[in-house]
């Protein structure tokens, strides 16, 4: 190492301990603070159309008995929907036997309900992503992903909560607040798509769609441990997403669900970091804590001259890593080191490093749930291979959330490997 090399180094080290120790703190003031408040989770559903898959239901969606202990829905279609699935039935009624065939191609998702993030147009409804500016806009479009589910025949029940803009891994907004984890309110629920996360968890939902740049599906999969795939780019149409060629590479979309096989079914005003800090903490600021952490961190991470010294760096690195993976070769690795933590208690932290470096590398991850830790929250942690990660040995045995990665474009048959796991899963019950 020459000297700069070193002075960046040990820059490198300083930064890491001191979020280190503004984590400590932080965690320590949440836990006095959260210590005292009520627990609350979502209660299992006993309703079994809950429990069985998307792909072999269209069925009655609770969102009201879940939706007021943890909120993550931004807005409910409940009488569109319902017209809606009024409209399939009386159609199938009319089908005859041979038509009703021929709909598993042509509208394989007749009747199923599902949830979007309120990232994504949807015609006459309103598209805000958490922003407070953006409180009444109402989109003139449908976003091609999402005109995609309509077209093979699925329903659009509910938008549902972000972190402001899709900038944090937390879902908690100015306009919408704090979405809860069902497995205990008091925690995160992650993000960006925390709103799916946890409906989804919580059986308000059965398949959603969210986005992915740096993790924003896979965190909040593995924080209400359900299943979440960020796609390679390409596989769904991205259509004005981001305007910078890289970064749009990086975002992807694609499905949550709590099933595997689910996950097939569907193959910025800006402000001053300095100003608003203290705003949130006087109550006055307009944003989230989160997402003025994360454009301050991107904006002084990466100026635009760093920017393309990263880009060459990324370049070669994926060409080394696609010749380690090979064709078919896969990674596991995991999702997110711990349980959710209480309510913003990952400020500090950069632990999103563990989803964000495969959109980087813009490769196919289904994040998996495996259990839950002695907190009951859904765990994520799992085995390494060949990355630094920041757990401790003894977690390994954990296996957690696992997060699997595959070669380039193999999307489909990840899932499949997925639901090869959740049988085995099953058969040892
Ligand atoms: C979330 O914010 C939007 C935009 O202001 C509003 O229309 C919607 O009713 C809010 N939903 C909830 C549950 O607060
Ligand atoms: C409202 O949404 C439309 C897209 O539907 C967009 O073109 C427009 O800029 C948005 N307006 C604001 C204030 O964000
Ligand atoms: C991934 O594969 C597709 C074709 O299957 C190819 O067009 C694309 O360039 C590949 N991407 C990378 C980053 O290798």
């Amino acid at each position: 190492m020459n000297f700069t090399e070193e002075l960046h180094f040990l820059k490198q080290s300083f930064t890491i301990s001191l979020s280190n120790l503004i984590g400590f703190i932080v965690h320590f003031f949440l836990y006095l603070i959260n210590i005292r408040k009520e627990a609350k989770h979502v209660k299992p559903t006993k309703e079994p159309l809950l429990l069985i898959s998307a792909t072999k239901l269209s069925a009655k969606i609770r969102e009201r008995k879940v939706n007021p202990i943890i909120n993550a829905v931004v807005e409910l279609y409940k009488e569109k929907a319902l017209q809606k699935a009024e409209e399939v039935d009386e159609y199938l009624e009319k089908c005859d036997q041979n038509e009703l065939n021929q709909l598993a191609f042509s509208k394989p998702l007749l009747g199923i309900p599902f949830t979007c993030k309120d990232m994504f147009d949807v015609k006459d409804t309103k598209t805000t992503l958490g922003n407070w500016w953006k409180k009444e806009n109402v989109s003139t479009t449908t976003h091609l992903v999402i005109q995609r589910m309509i077209d093979a025949g699925a329903i659009l029940i509910a938008k549902t909560t972000t972190s402001e803009d899709c900038m944090w891994i937390e879902s908690s907004n100015p306009l919408n607040g704090t979405t809860g984890n069902p497995y205990d309110t008091r925690k995160n629920a992650g993000g960006s798509s925390g709103g799916e996360g946890a409906l989804i968890a919580a059986a308000g939902s059965l398949l959603g769609i969210g986005s992915d740049f740096a993790g924003s599906i896979r965190i909040p999969a593995a924080l209400n441990g359900v299943y979440g795939l960020k796609t390679t780019s390409g596989v769904l149409p991205l259509s004005e997403f981001l305007d910078n060629p890289v970064e749009s590479k990086m975002a992807v979309f694609g499905p949550i669900a709590r099933f595997p096989e689910d996950l097939n079914l569907v193959l910025k005003e800006k402000f001053h970091w300095i100003t608003e800090i203290p705003n949130w903490f006087f109550g006055k600021s307009r944003h989230s804590l989160g997402s003025i952490f994360d454009y301050h961190a991107l904006d002084r991470m990466y100026g635009d001259e760093k920017k393309n010294e990263l880009i060459t760096c990324v370049s070669e690195f994926r060409a080394d890593f696609d010749k380690i993976l090979g064709e078919d070769s896969i990674i596991v690795h995991p999702t997110w080191p711990r349980g959710a933590a209480f309510h913003h208690g990952e400020i500090p932290y950069f632990n999103y490093i563990h989803t964000g470096i495969y959109n980087i590398f813009n490769l196919p991850v289904v994040a998996l749930p495996y259990g839950v830790d002695n907190e009951g929250m859904p765990l994520s942690v799992s085995v390494r291979i060949g990355y630094y990660c920041d757990i401790d040995e003894e977690d390994y045995e954990l296996l957690d959330i696992l997060q699997i990665i595959g070669p380039n474009g193999s999307d489909g048959w990840l899932v499949e490997l997925a639901e090869m796991i959740e049988r085995e899963k099953e058969a040892h019950k």
